[in-house]
């Protein structure tokens, strides 16, 4: 490859890295805690939603705290799709408005990735060390999940 056309690369490649920077994908600012949050299907003890708010909802309710280099394209993008992707599997925010074979489901799920150390992801908590789970918030989470569990009817929708 000749230099020149190598210098062109890179001019091509810092025109795209420019141009990409007037995308800006959609944020997800809402509200985490609403009227179809989880707390109207289950009782949420206060140390269990502080660690659900800290380790979770970022990408699994309504509301994501960003962080600066959110506004950096592709960062933006790479983080919307995690958000977009985490909560279509679990939105704490709208947990109400699952059935209640769903419910049970995602709970059993929730169980599986804390006890595989699968979440928070770990893409994740290598910036923030703060939403890594200890052993006792692992283990309160799990206890939690699993009393849940147990208390979600199989046969009605919404259960108070
Ligand atoms: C950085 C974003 C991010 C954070 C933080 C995060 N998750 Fe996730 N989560 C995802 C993504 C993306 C998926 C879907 C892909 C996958 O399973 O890896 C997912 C999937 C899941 C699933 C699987 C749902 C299903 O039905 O398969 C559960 C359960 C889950 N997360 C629970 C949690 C819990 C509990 C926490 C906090 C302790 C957490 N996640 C923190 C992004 C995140």
């Amino acid at each position: 490859m000749s230099k020149i056309s190598a210098k062109k690369i890179i001019i091509v490649l810092g025109v795209i890295l420019v141009l990409i920077q007037f995308y800006q994908p959609e944020t997800n600012m809402g509200n985490s805690l609403g009227e179809n949050d989880i707390t109207h299907t289950l009782a949420v003890p206060v140390n269990v939603m502080e660690i659900l708010k800290t380790s979770c909802f970022d990408c699994h309710s309504n509301h994501t705290d960003y962080p600066w280099y959110s506004k950096i394209q592709p960062i933006g993008i790479w983080l919307a799709n995690h958000v977009n992707e985490g909560k279509r599997e679990l939105n704490f925010s709208e947990f109400n408005n699952y059935k209640a074979k769903r419910k049970r489901h995602k709970l059993e799920e929730l169980l599986k990735e804390i006890k595989e150390h699968e979440m928070p992801l770990s893409s994740y908590t290598i910036i923030h060390k703060n939403a890594i789970l200890s052993n006792e918030q692992a283990k309160l989470l799990i206890n939690w999940a699993d009393s849940a569990y147990q208390l979600i009817p199989l046969d009605s929708n919404k259960h108070k």
